[in-house]
């Protein structure tokens, strides 16, 4: 288990070489997971972290998009996955998307780092006022159904949402 030397942290600019290692590694991704959201390269690493240093306060945020802190996780100096937290829930949220999504990649994988991800932002949650932490994963995802479970997880439902193919599980992790 090498997660404890994991440091979940805001994206810095000597991440770039690194972080674009990370985006690529999630192309192939099936099913598909966005590692970095509305990252293209029309734009600079550094104005990308500008951007997400905006939505994190509710600036310049795309469509549908909730204020939101962009974490990566790193163990010696190099990212090893990424870790999205919504400060509230909209609608979609609520029924699906939850407070937290993260994803680590494949390399990097089984090694602890999504548990580890997932416990070091826990208190980041009660920073920004969130006492009940919503998480949810596909039906099938038993990896993250272990991450959330090993995080206090506790299972509320599965959805029943005919636009989705896989259903979601939704768990609550209470840490007030
Ligand atoms: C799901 C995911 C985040 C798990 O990351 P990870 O770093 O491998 O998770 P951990 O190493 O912390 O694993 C936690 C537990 O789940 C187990 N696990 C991880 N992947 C697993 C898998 N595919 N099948 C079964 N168990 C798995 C680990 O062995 C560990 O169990 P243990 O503590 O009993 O040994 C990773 O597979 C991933 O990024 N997948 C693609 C994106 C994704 O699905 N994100 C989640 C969206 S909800």
């Amino acid at each position: 288990m090498k997660s404890s030397k994991l440091k979940l942290r805001s994206l810095r600019p000597e991440d770039e070489a690194s972080f674009k290692n990370a985006v690529a590694a999630f192309k192939n991704e099936i099913p598909p997971f966005e590692f970095a959201f509305d990252f293209d390269e029309s734009i600079t690493f550094n104005e990308y972290i500008n951007k997400l240093e905006g939505w994190s306060l509710g600036k310049g945020l795309p469509d549908k998009f909730v204020p939101n802190t962009f974490l990566v996780g790193v163990v010696d100096g190099q990212i090893v996955g990424r870790l999205s937290l919504r400060h509230r829930l909209n609608n979609f949220l609520e029924k699906i998307g939850g407070h937290i999504g993260y994803g680590v990649i494949q390399s990097c994988r089984q090694q602890g780092n999504a548990t580890e991800m997932l416990k070091q932002a826990l208190p980041i949650c009660l920073s920004l006022g969130i006492g009940k932490v919503l998480i949810t994963c596909d039906i099938d995802n038993l990896g993250s159904q272990k991450v959330i479970e090993k995080c206090g997880g506790i299972f509320e439902n599965v959805t029943n949402d005919s636009q989705l193919k896989v259903q979601k599980r939704r768990y609550w992790i209470d840490i007030k």
